[in-house]
């Protein structure tokens, strides 16, 4: 594996730039994930890989924006955040790539399997299916990727806004980074940050903890998340500095 640009020095606090990337001519694929989950980055295009095929893990912001899938040759996501529930990976392969896989892979992780099967060679989680049916009729009926990506934009920048006002709280994710599904920032100090999820959640506004290996604080807005939600969040962020500022 060559690791073509690692974050880790910055705290994975940002996206690289397209000359940043250590690329392998000839690879056998590119891996990326769209969203930083965690951390709260995203990618606003797909590195350019020339002619190596790019794989992409979209679990947590897909369907969030309009996706271009000629520029890729597999993608996959987790159904848990925009989709539906979780127990349903949705993979978007090139017909070319399939029937690639070793011999020695598990038969329920070769996608030749489940292509020749229709995805029905094992019990499928019907349930969980369904419900992605129910969500992407809702997501065609908002006016589908074009529409609902309009909307996460004009969610996102209400909270990064009111994250910039000041001073008081920090994003995590460099400006030209910064996630529209994940939001993650910081407070002055730990004891702020600790109030803050307390108090927020008395206020039932739940979730906002970050994640155990960061800290601070996360708002995911994932498509189903409303704009009522982001606004009295905004709310309460300004409440919450003027009493603790
Ligand atoms: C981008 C991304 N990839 C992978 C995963 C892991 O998904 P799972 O728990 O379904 O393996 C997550 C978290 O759910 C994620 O956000």
């Amino acid at each position: 594996v060559n690791v073509a640009f690692a974050g880790d020095a910055e705290n994975f606090a940002r996206i690289p730039r397209q000359d940043e990337l250590k690329l392998t001519p000839g690879a056998a694929y590119v891996h990326f994930t769209s969203n930083n989950t965690i951390f709260g980055t995203e990618w606003k295009k797909e590195p350019e890989v020339g002619a190596v095929p790019l794989v992409c893990d979209a679990s947590s912001d897909i369907y969030s924006r309009p996706i271009d899938v000629t520029k890729h040759a597999l993608i996959y996501a987790g159904a848990q955040k925009n989709l539906g529930p979780s127990g349903v990976t949705v993979v978007i392969v090139r017909d070319d790539l399939i029937g690639k896989a070793p011999a020695t892979i598990p038969t329920m992780l070769d996608f030749k399997i489940h292509a020749e099967n229709k995805s029905l060679y094992n019990t499928p989680p019907c349930f969980g299916i369904y419900i992605l049916r129910l969500v992407m009729k809702w997501l065609v009926a908002q006016g589908g990727l074009d529409a609902i990506g309009t909307i996460n934009v004009r969610k996102a920048a209400k909270v990064y806004a009111e994250i910039d006002r000041t001073g008081f709280y920090r994003g995590h994710a460099a400006k030209d980074s910064r996630s529209n599904m994940n939001i993650t920032f910081r407070l002055p100090n730990e004891e702020l940050e600790k109030a803050f999820a307390k108090e927020a959640t008395a206020a039932g506004l739940d979730g906002l903890k970050g994640h155990r290996s960061v800290g601070g604080l996360r708002a995911s807005v994932y498509n189903a998340f409303p704009e009522d939600g982001i606004d009295a969040l905004v709310a309460f962020m300004k409440d919450f500095e003027r009493k603790h500022g």
